[in-house]
C-alpha cells in the first residue's frame, strides 16, 4: 500500500515536483478518505449494503497553486471506481441527461439521473469548480443532495471559497442550501501556498514559436505535457445556446489550431467565454494573414484582445514575428496593436492573478 504522502514524496524525489509546505498540509485530507474507501463495506441482513459516510474534500485557493495537481494524484492512488470530470462538462451531461428523461415523461428528472451517476462511481473529483449559470444553480442543490444520500464522496478543486460561489447570481437564495451542504459534506480548505507554479514552469520557456514544422510541434507538445500531463478531453461551452469546442482541455489548459478558433465563425461572446474558460491557451499554426484572409485576421484579433483582457497566458506557433504577420490588407494599423500585446504577452510576469 502506497500513501499520498509517500507518493509526493516519491515525485519530489523524482525531481518532478518542488516540496511545497502547504501541499503537504493537505495530503492527509486526501489520504484520510483514500484510506476510509478501502475499507469494506459492512454487509446488513435488512437492507441493502449503504456505504459509510465519508467527507469528501473542498479544495481551493489561487491559480497555479497545485490543487489539480494533488487531487490527479488521489485519483490515481485510488482502488474504488472514481471519475476525474471538469465540472462544467460533467453539469452539461447533467442537463442533456435530464432532458432526456423529461422526453421520457419522467417528472423528477434530477433522480434517475442522480442514480445512475451514483451507481457507476464512488468517488467523483471534479477539477474547477464554478456556478455561473442559472441553470446550474438551480439544480446542484437537490443533485448532490441525492448523490450523497446515496454514498457518493466528493472532491474538488476550484478558484473560491465555497461562500463565494454564484455570487451576485440570480435567485441566489434558492442556491443558498448547496453551500450549506458543501460545508456540510465536505472539508472546505485552502490551499495557500505562495507560489503560482503554472507561471514558474512557463517563466523559463519561450511562449512564442515561429519554427516551421515539427520543432515547434515537439516544443509545444513538451510544454503541454508539463502543464497537463499529456490527457485532455474536449471541452465545449455554451454561448447563447451555441457550443463552441475547444478540442483540448485539462487543468485549465486549453489547446487548439488557429483554424479551430479563427477559422471558423465565431465573434466577440465566444471569445470572451473561451477566455474565462481557459488559463492558459495553447494556439498552434498561426498563418501570415492577408487581405486574403482579412475574416480570420479580424476574427484573431479579437480573440487576442479577449485573452488579454482576461489575462490568459497564450503558447504560439505562428508562421512570423508579431509584427510580421499582417503586412498588408485592410485594419492593419489595428493589427498593431495586436503584435504589441502577442509581444508582451510573451513576458515570464505577464498572465493571469489569484
Ligand atoms: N510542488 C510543485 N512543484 C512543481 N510543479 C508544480 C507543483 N505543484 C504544481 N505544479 C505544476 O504547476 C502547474 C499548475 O498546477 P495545477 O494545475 O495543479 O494548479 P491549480 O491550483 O489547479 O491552478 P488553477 O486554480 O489555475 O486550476 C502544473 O503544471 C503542475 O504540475
Ligand atoms: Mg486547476
Amino acid at each position: 500500500m502506497t500513501t499520498l504522502p509517500e507518493i509526493y514524496s516519491a515525485r519530489i524525489a523524482d525531481g518532478d515536483l518542488h516540496h511545497d509546505d502547504a501541499q503537504e498540509a493537505v495530503l492527509p485530507q486526501f489520504e484520510r478518505i483514500r484510506a476510509e474507501l478501502e475499507k469494506p463495506v459492512k454487509k446488513s441482513w435488512f437492507r441493502k449494503a449503504t456505504p459509510d459516510p465519508v467527507q469528501g474534500l473542498y479544495l481551493w485557493g489561487g491559480v497555479g497553486r497545485g490543487k489539480s495537481m494533488l487531487m490527479d494524484l488521489f485519483v490515481d492512488s485510488l482502488d474504488v471506481p472514481v471519475r476525474r470530470v471538469h465540472f462544467h462538462a460533467f453539469m452539461q451531461e447533467i442537463h442533456e441527461a435530464m432532458h432526456k428523461a423529461r422526453q421520457q415523461g419522467v417528472e423528477d428528472a434530477i433522480a434517475p439521473v442522480a442514480k445512475a451517476v451514483s451507481d457507476s462511481v464512488r468517488v467523483l473529483a471534479f477539477d474547477e469548480m464554478q456556478i455561473t449559470d442559472i441553470t446550474d444553480a438551480m439544480i446542484v442543490g437537490r443533485l448532490f443532495e441525492q448523490l450523497f444520500a446515496a454514498g457518493t464522496v466528493v472532491v474538488t478543486t476550484s478558484n473560491r471559497v465555497p461562500d463565494d460561489l454564484y455570487k451576485h447570481g440570480l435567485n441566489r437564495q434558492l442556491f443558498l442550501p448547496f453551500i450549506g451542504l458543501i460545508k456540510e459534506k465536505m472539508r472546505v480548505w485552502e490551499l495557500v501556498s505562495p507560489t503560482d507554479y503554472r507561471q514558474n514552469r512557463l517563466a523559463g520557456s519561450p511562449v512564442y514559436f515561429v519554427q516551421a514544422g515539427t520543432e515547434a510541434r515537439d516544443q509545444i507538445n513538451a510544454i503541454w505535457t508539463d502543464l497537463t500531463g499529456g490527457a485532455a478531453d474536449p471541452l465545449m461551452l455554451t454561448v447563447k445556446g451555441r457550443q463552441v469546442e475547444i478540442p483540448r482541455f485539462r487543468n485549465g489548459v486549453g489547446r487548439a489550431t488557429f483554424y479551430d478558433l479563427c477559422g471558423k465563425m465565431l465573434g466577440p461572446g465566444d471569445y470572451l467565454a473561451i477566455s474565462e474558460a481557459l488559463k492558459v491557451l495553447v494556439l498552434e499554426d498561426v498563418p501570415t494573414l492577408s487581405r486574403n484572409n482579412f475574416n480570420e485576421a479580424k476574427r484573431f484579433v479579437t480573440l487576442i484582445d479577449a485573452l488579454y483582457e482576461a489575462k490568459v497566458r497564450l503558447i504560439c506557433s505562428a508562421a512570423a514575428q508579431p509584427e510580421m504577420l499582417y503586412l498588408e490588407g485592410e485594419g492593419t494599423f489595428e493589427f498593431e496593436r495586436t503584435a504589441s500585446r502577442l509581444r508582451e504577452m510573451q513576458d515570464a510576469g505577464w498572465g493571469k492573478d489569484a
